[in-house]
């Protein structure tokens, strides 16, 4: 039987490329066409600030799936394409120089970009921001041993990337305009720990400040901070968050709320276009709010849902946000966005930088951080699936065994 419909998708990354995996593992037989302006497959990007930057890995080995194995899911990839309109009423997406292809289906993972920094001499050579595999190179290329390399912010691309260029053999500086490090994503004993935890391992952390412009001649050679001044460095990197690429959306009059808003099942307000991944704003039910989620997880698991709802299978996709970092020797993991918690426990030690803080809001864990204990974090994640009713006192307990608490 065959199938004469043609899906595109915009975007070729994660979510994109789990769209497209899972129209053909769904059986879909029509024309699967992922559209992405980067000249790589769809590659993990939690690397990029890690091993990738290390040099550790190949771009290859980063891929989600290699050629061969697109080639024999009959999808088509064409990279190096952008998309630069989306014509609802033709059912047509344009590209870049003027092409135009038909879609019955279309699916919208254009993800997130870099947010940039608007000072004197951000465009200096030296200066670089993280996000993706051209990014990550161009840095590698760039990194001396001995070299001082500032860093601008202090969330989890500012902190993975001073750990990797100390480990390269670099003097970090890591700016923050917040006075506490991750602001955005960890609660205030954390952001203590990491500050103390980088400060340990050689990183020069200063927290409350920014710095006002870049300097060089041709090339970045110095930093001048706010009051004058200077510190000469060769490189710097600026990780101060990401914005969401919903212009293509919004263009085309789609419903947008930081991110392009979809339902529980990664439908956008037109019934035949779908999105997933960075750039959707999404009902998240367990949390009982709406979230736009920068998530590795998010990004598979919603664009798994995408796929199934452009062939009107469509499955409500809710789960509980979960983020990891790997910084020097600490592997940090999170779940959950807690907000509101009434108590904290922490499970192990923090100065022995193995444990495992929870938050509980009504006698439930409301989300959880740990350093080097992903173990309880797995259970600590079922049990707040479970809202099963935990106390602080037990869960601090060395003695207290975390699967007999699930038998609740
Ligand atoms: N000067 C110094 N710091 C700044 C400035 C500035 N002008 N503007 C913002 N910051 C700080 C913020 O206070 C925040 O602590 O930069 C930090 C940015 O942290 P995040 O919001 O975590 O963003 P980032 O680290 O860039 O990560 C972006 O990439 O890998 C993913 O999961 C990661 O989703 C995250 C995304």
């Amino acid at each position: 039987m065959s199938d004469d419909r043609t899906f595109v998708i915009i975007g070729a990354s994660q979510a994109g490329g789990w769209v497209a995996q899972t129209l053909r593992n769904e059986g879909f037989e029509g024309k699967v066409i992922l559209i992405g302006e980067e000249p790589y497959l769809p590659y993990e990007r939690p690397p990029l600030s890690k091993a990738a930057l290390l040099g550790e890995v190949t771009v290859d080995s980063t891929y989600f799936w290699q050629q061969e194995a697109l080639d024999e899911a009959n999808i088509e990839v064409r990279l190096n394409t952008r998309v630069t309109a989306i014509d609802r009423d033709a059912k047509e997406i344009e590209i870049e120089g003027g092409d135009r292809i038909a879609y019955d289906k279309l699916a919208i993972t254009t993800g997130a970009r870099v947010r940039k920094l608007p000072i004197e001499g951000a465009d200096l050579p030296g200066v670089f921001y993280l996000r993706t595999m051209e990014d990550t190179l161009a840095i590698r290329a760039a990194v001396k041993d001995g070299a001082t390399a500032m860093i601008v912010g202090g969330g989890w691309i500012g902190l993975e990337c001073a750990a990797t260029l100390t480990k390269l053999g670099c003097k970090s500086i890591v700016v923050e305009a917040a006075d506490r490090l991750c602001g955005r994503a960890v609660t205030p004993e954390i952001s203590d720990w990491m500050y103390k935890f980088h400060t340990e391992h050689g990183v020069d952390v200063r927290l409350s400040t920014g710095i006002e412009k870049f300097e060089g001649n041709g090339q970045l050679e110095r930093v001048v901070l706010p009051g004058g001044d200077t510190i000469d460095c060769s490189i710097a990197v600026v990780g101060i968050g990401v914005i969401p690429n919903v212009e293509l959306a919004q263009d085309a009059g789609l419903e947008i709320d930081n991110g392009i808003v979809v339902d529980e099942c990664a439908r956008t307000s037109d019934p035949d276009i779908v999105a997933a991944g960075d750039v959707t704003n999404h009902p998240n039910d367990l949390l009982g709010r709406r979230i736009r989620l920068e998530s590795y997880e998010n990004a598979q698991n919603q664009g798994i849902t995408a796929g199934k709802a452009m062939l009107d299978k469509a499955e409500p996709y809710s789960e509980i946000p979960w983020f990891w970092s790997d910084q020097f020797d600490a592997n940090l993991q999170m779940i959950g966005l807690p907000q509101d918690w009434d108590e904290t426990a922490t499970r192990g030690d923090e100065a022995s930088n193995e444990f495992v803080t929870f938050y509980l809001k009504d006698g439930i864990i409301d989300g959880a951080i740990s350093v080097n204990n992903p173990r309880d974090l797995r259970v600590g994640k079922r049990l707040m699936q479970g809202k099963k009713q935990v106390t602080a006192a037990e869960l601090v307990d060395p003695e207290t065994k975390m699967q007999a608490l699930l038998k609740r």
